[in-house]
């Protein structure tokens, strides 16, 4: 008899068209008056034998009732796709429906940018260091970029920095952070800390290290006697809080305008190919000059380095374009 109510209700439960016939089903099965409801109502009259029996027989097809009718109703909601259940209960066609046993969904949960989280960790490493952090505008005048940097007008070191200006008004995106060096010191007296994290823009041909858009963070530090050791301790200090004790760094002669003399600082990769991260050097006396501190008596180290090749290094990541490619799937994994 079990079994052929089992057939008849899995017979009904596949054919349902619809939520509401499916609800009646249900009903018709297992609802106060339900048909198996009465049966299992039923077995506290039979011998103990017989309830042992038939209990375990009805006990299990009620089970299967529930599962079947669980079955298809989830079909029902994937057929009026991930909205459906909420639109039922929110007045929907069969709004006195909701299956509260329906898994939650998640919000989406945002996160930083990898460039972000370069960002926070150095400016932590250099805040304990005794650095302030400051930041300066991105459309910049022709006079702090270059001019009061030791680059006038025409000097060939301009085509160092392939510039985007800003038509015939005097202003350019800045092509790097050190123009912050100038505007601070000329608001600030010495000895001071600081560092000016922020986004650059170069008029060049991008590839697997540049981008026309990218971020540096400029160091400057002057005091009376503030010297090259000063410089080198504290670059070392911070990469190797950064990367790990065992970060390979190598110092070459460079060239800068504003500083004199000038160095680059490179990584090593783990493909043992050196990466630029930084340029830096000891402040040019002219610089000083046009900010109007007393010829002689300060000194100081100033660095730029490049957060978005820090990130690759730390990310262990080839190609700069993904941080500003907008792609999901890469940036999911930070
Ligand atoms: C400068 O921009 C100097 N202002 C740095 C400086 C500051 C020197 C203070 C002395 C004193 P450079 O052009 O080399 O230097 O850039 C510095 C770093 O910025 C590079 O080592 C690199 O890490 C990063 N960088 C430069 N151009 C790009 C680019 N197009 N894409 C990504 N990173 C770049």
């Amino acid at each position: 008899m079990l079994n052929q109510l089992k057939q008849k209700v899995l017979k009904e439960i596949k054919g349902a068209g619809d939520i509401k016939i499916l609800e009646g089903i249900h009903k018709s099965y297992l609802g106060r008056q339900g048909e198996l409801t009465k049966i299992l109502r039923s077995l506290k009259d039979l011998s103990e034998k017989e309830k042992k029996e038939k209990g375990k027989e009805a006990n299990k097809l009620k089970q299967e009732i529930e599962k079947a009718v669980k079955a298809k109703s989830r079909k029902f909601s994937a057929k009026g796709g991930p909205d459906a259940p909420l639109e039922r209960a929110s007045g929907g066609q069969d709004k006195d429906w909701i299956d509260v046993t329906a898994p939650g969904v998640l919000p989406a949960q945002g996160h930083l940018h990898p460039i972000s989280l370069v960002q926070q960790k150095i400016e932590e490493i250099f805040q304990s260091m005794g650095f302030s952090v400051v930041e300066g505008p991105e459309v910049e005048t022709e006079h702090y970029n270059f001019d009061a940097l030791n680059i006038p007008k025409d000097h060939p070191a301009r085509d160092l920095w392939d510039t985007f200006w800003l038509k015939n008004i005097g202003l350019l995106l800045r092509t790097h952070t050190s123009p912050m060096q100038a505007r601070y010191m000329e608001k600030h007296q010495p000895p001071l800390r600081i560092i000016v994290p922020g986004r650059c823009f170069r008029h060049e041909a991008t590839d697997a290290t540049h981008e026309t858009t990218f971020h540096q963070a400029e160091g400057l530090m002057v005091g009376e006697d503030v010297s090259m050791a000063n410089f080198k301790g504290v670059i070392k200090g911070f990469l190797k809080r950064f990367f790990g004790p065992e970060v390979k760094i190598r110092l070459r002669p460079g060239y800068f305008p504003f500083t004199e003399p000038s160095f680059e600082v490179d990584i090593k990769r783990q493909d043992k190919n050196w990466l630029e991260i930084m340029g830096a050097g000891m402040v040019h006396p002219n610089v000083f000059k046009a900010v109007g501190y007393q010829p002689g008596k300060w000194q100081g180290f100033a660095f730029g380095m490049g957060l978005d090749r820090l990130a690759m290094l730390k990310y262990k990541i080839d190609d700069i374009r993904l941080f500003y490619s907008g792609d999901l799937r890469f940036l999911r994994q930070f």
